[in-house]
């Protein structure tokens, strides 16, 4: 019941997020998603905005994966909008792509079951660098990293205009489903990642950050773990923030992408 009122909270509070909500351009840039620091102007050229106060990752040319408690049903839609290849959101170097149709999670009722994910297709193919998608658990674990242009700190709900970055240990299933069911919220162990700072807090996505992406450096590229999907506060000492498990579900996800046949 309190994690039912949590995650309508949240959608509540995206509702009232839309695209025109951003911080003011002469806002001095402040250290911190929750706890971080600006991402630089091409580390993250795959991360896309959308217009309903999520985010979103480039997954091929044609698709974005995201949340699926960001998007409302599978179906034909032009009503998304992604904002792509800029980290800064007021640049003119951002681009806006329409969808054109969404891919839910089969069966996703909420977030409290794990199957929080979702692609978009775009109205057209973008010539940007993708993100990885896991081939095995093998990444799930150690150092990861969560962007967003999420709220920097526990309910200040404003979206930035500069992308954020932080780094956020990974929580093993067992720790986090302890902390997590001990205080009435569901927990699904082979859906669900967990990453955080347990002992101090402090660093964390927050709201405004769903459905962006948490990634681990495999050599020289990046891979996506998780995909933002929800917590109890932000960067609150003893809750780690919860993430959809991108392995469990990566051949679902690469099934729901139909690869377009190359330009030219
Ligand atoms: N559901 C939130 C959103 O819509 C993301 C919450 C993540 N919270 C956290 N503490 N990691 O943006």
């Amino acid at each position: 019941m309190r994690a039912l009122t949590l995650v309508l909270g949240v959608v509540v509070g995206l509702a009232g997020l839309g695209s025109a909500a951003q911080a003011r351009p002469d806002e001095p840039p402040r250290p911190e998603i929750v706890g971080g620091t600006l991402a630089g102007a091409t580390e993250f050229p795959f991360v896309v905005r959308l217009n309903n106060g999520c985010a979103g990752t480039l997954v091929s040319s044609r698709y974005v994966l995201t949340a699926a408690h960001c998007a409302s049903r599978t179906g034909t839609t032009s009503s998304y909008v992604a904002t792509i290849g800029s980290a800064d959101l007021g640049s003119g170097r951002a681009e806006q792509v329409r969808s054109e149709r969404v891919r839910r999670a089969p069966g996703f009722t909420d977030v409290t079951r794990g199957d929080d994910w979702a692609v978009i297709r775009l109205a057209h193919s973008v010539d940007l660098p993708v993100v990885a998608l896991p081939t095995g658990t093998a990444l799930d674990g150690g150092a990861l990293t969560v962007v967003g242009w999420g709220a920097t700190r526990e309910g200040a709900l404003i979206q930035q205009r500069r992308l954020r970055q932080v780094q956020v240990p990974y929580v093993g299933d067992g720790t986090c489903g302890n902390v997590f069911r001990s205080k009435g919220y569901p927990f699904v162990a082979s859906d669900m990642i967990c990453a955080g700072d347990l002992r101090n807090g402090g660093r964390d996505a927050c709201q405004g950050d769903s459905g962006g992406p948490l990634l681990r450096r495999d050599g020289g590229r990046w891979v996506q773990v998780g995909i933002v999907s929800w917590g109890v506060g932000c960067g609150r000492a003893a809750y780690p923030g919860v993430y959809t498990q991108v392995s469990r579900f990566a051949a679902d996800i690469r099934a729901a992408i139909e690869e377009q046949p190359a330009r030219g």
